[in-house]
C-alpha cells in the first residue's frame, strides 16, 4: 500500500478570549467585527456569511435608546475616518427583546458592547444582558465620558477604568472584555487595573479623538465638533499600544485599529493579540473581514503553521 506522507496541513485558527473564565470565549477564528462598524449583524448577513467570522460585537448600547449626535457625523480624512456618531441605538430593552432571539440561532458568537454615563450605568446594563440566550459575552466600553468627575473618559484614569470592570464582573456571570481608549498616559498601567479588577480579556484601542474644520464655511466639519479618528491612520499606535498591553498582563488581548489586510492582523498577532477586530475597513471593502481571515489561513498554510498560537506575540 502506498502512503501519502503529504497530507493537506490542518490549521488550527481557534482561540479562546476567556480561559479564567467557568464557560470561556471560544472563537473558531481570530477575526471579529469592530463595534459600531457592522450594526447588529443582521444587516450584512446578505453581503456573505458571517457565521464565518471568529465572533460579532454589536454597536454601543445604552441604558435607553439613543438618537445620537447632531449631523454630519461621519468625516473622510486621509487614511481614516472622524466620526461622531454619539452612541444612536436602540436600548438594551429592544436589543434583549429584538436583536439576542436572532442571535441565538447563530453559530457564531455575538458580543455586546455597553456604553454608560456612570458606574451605574454599566452595572444595569450588564445585569440585563446576563443569562440572556443569543448573547456570549460583553465588551465594556471605557472611553465614554464620565459625567459625575465632569466628562473625563473611564478608561483615561486606572482607578475608574477598574471601578466599571468590577461593576459589570459583578452584575453578571458572561465573560467581561475591556475596550481600552488610547486617551491616557498609562495604556499598560490601565490594563493591569482593568485585568487585576476580573476583566477576562482586553480590547485595544478605541478610536482617537479629532477634528477637521470645513474652511470655507470657517466651521468645524462635523455636527459635534470633535470625532474619534479610525482607519490606517491610527495603525501604529494602535499596534504600539497592543504591544504594551499584551506585555502587560496575562489575559487575552484583542487588537484593534486600522486593519484593513491580513498583513496588518498578523503584525498585531505577532505583537501579542490573540484575536482582531476590524472596523473602518468594512465600510471601503464589505468583504474586508473574510479577506483578512482567509489571507491569515494563507499566510498559516504558507508558513507551515498549524495552529494560530505559534503566531501569538511572535514578535515580542
Ligand atoms: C462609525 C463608528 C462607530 C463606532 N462605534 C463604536 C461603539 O459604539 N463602541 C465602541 O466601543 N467603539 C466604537 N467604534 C470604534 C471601533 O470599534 C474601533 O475601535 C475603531 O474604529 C478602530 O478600529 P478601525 O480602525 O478598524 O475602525 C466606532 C467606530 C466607528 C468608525
Amino acid at each position: 500500500m502506498h502512503l501519502n506522507r503529504h497530507k493537506e496541513l490542518a490549521t488550527n485558527l481557534s482561540v479562546q478570549l476567556a480561559p479564567k473564565h467557568k464557560s470561556g470565549l471560544l472563537l473558531a477564528n481570530p477575526v471579529m467585527t469592530a463595534s459600531g462598524t457592522f450594526g447588529y449583524g443582521t444587516e450584512y448577513s446578505h453581503l456573505f456569511d458571517i457565521q464565518r467570522l471568529g465572533a460579532i460585537v454589536c454597536k454601543g448600547t445604552t441604558l435607553e435608546p439613543r438618537e445620537g449626535n447632531p449631523q454630519p457625523r461621519l468625516a473622510e480624512t486621509a487614511c481614516g475616518v472622524l466620526n461622531s456618531i454619539g452612541m444612536q441605538n436602540i436600548g438594551a430593552d429592544a436589543l434583549v427583546k429584538e436583536k439576542a432571539p436572532i442571535w441565538a440561532g447563530w453559530r457564531v458568537p455575538v458580543i455586546v458592547n455597553i456604553a454608560g454615563e456612570a458606574v451605574d450605568d454599566y452595572a444595569q446594563l450588564a445585569s440585563k444582558l446576563d443569562g440572556v440566550a443569543g448573547i456570549s459575552a460583553i465588551e465594556v466600553n471605557i472611553g465614554c465620558p464620565n459625567l459625575k468627575a465632569g466628562g473625563i473618559e473611564f478608561g483615561s484614569e486606572p482607578g475608574l477604568a477598574a471601578e466599571v470592570t468590577a461593576a459589570v464582573k459583578r452584575a453578571t456571570s458572561l465573560p467581561v472584555l475591556v475596550k481600552l481608549t488610547p486617551h491616557t498616559s498609562d495604556i499598560a498601567g490601565t490594563a493591569v487595573s482593568v485585568a487585576e479588577a476580573g476583566a477576562d480579556a482586553i480590547s485595544a484601542i478605541n478610536t482617537i479623538k479629532g477634528i477637521a474644520i470645513d474652511i470655507t464655511r470657517r466651521r468645524p466639519l462635523l455636527g459635534n465638533i470633535t470625532g474619534g479618528l479610525s482607519g490606517p491612520a491610527i495603525k501604529p499606535v494602535a499596534l504600539w499600544m497592543v504591544y504594551e498591553v499584551a506585555g502587560a498582563v496575562e489575559i487575552p488581548v484583542i487588537g484593534c485599529g486600522g486593519i484593513v489586510a491580513a498583513s496588518d492582523a498578523i503584525e498585531f498577532i505577532m505583537a501579542g493579540a490573540s484575536a482582531i477586530q476590524v472596523g473602518t475597513a468594512g465600510f471601503t471593502n464589505p468583504r474586508a473581514h473574510l479577506d483578512v481571515l482567509e489571507g491569515i489561513e494563507q499566510f498559516m498554510k504558507k508558513e507551515g503553521i498549524e495552529d494560530i498560537a505559534e503566531l501569538i506575540g511572535a514578535a515580542r
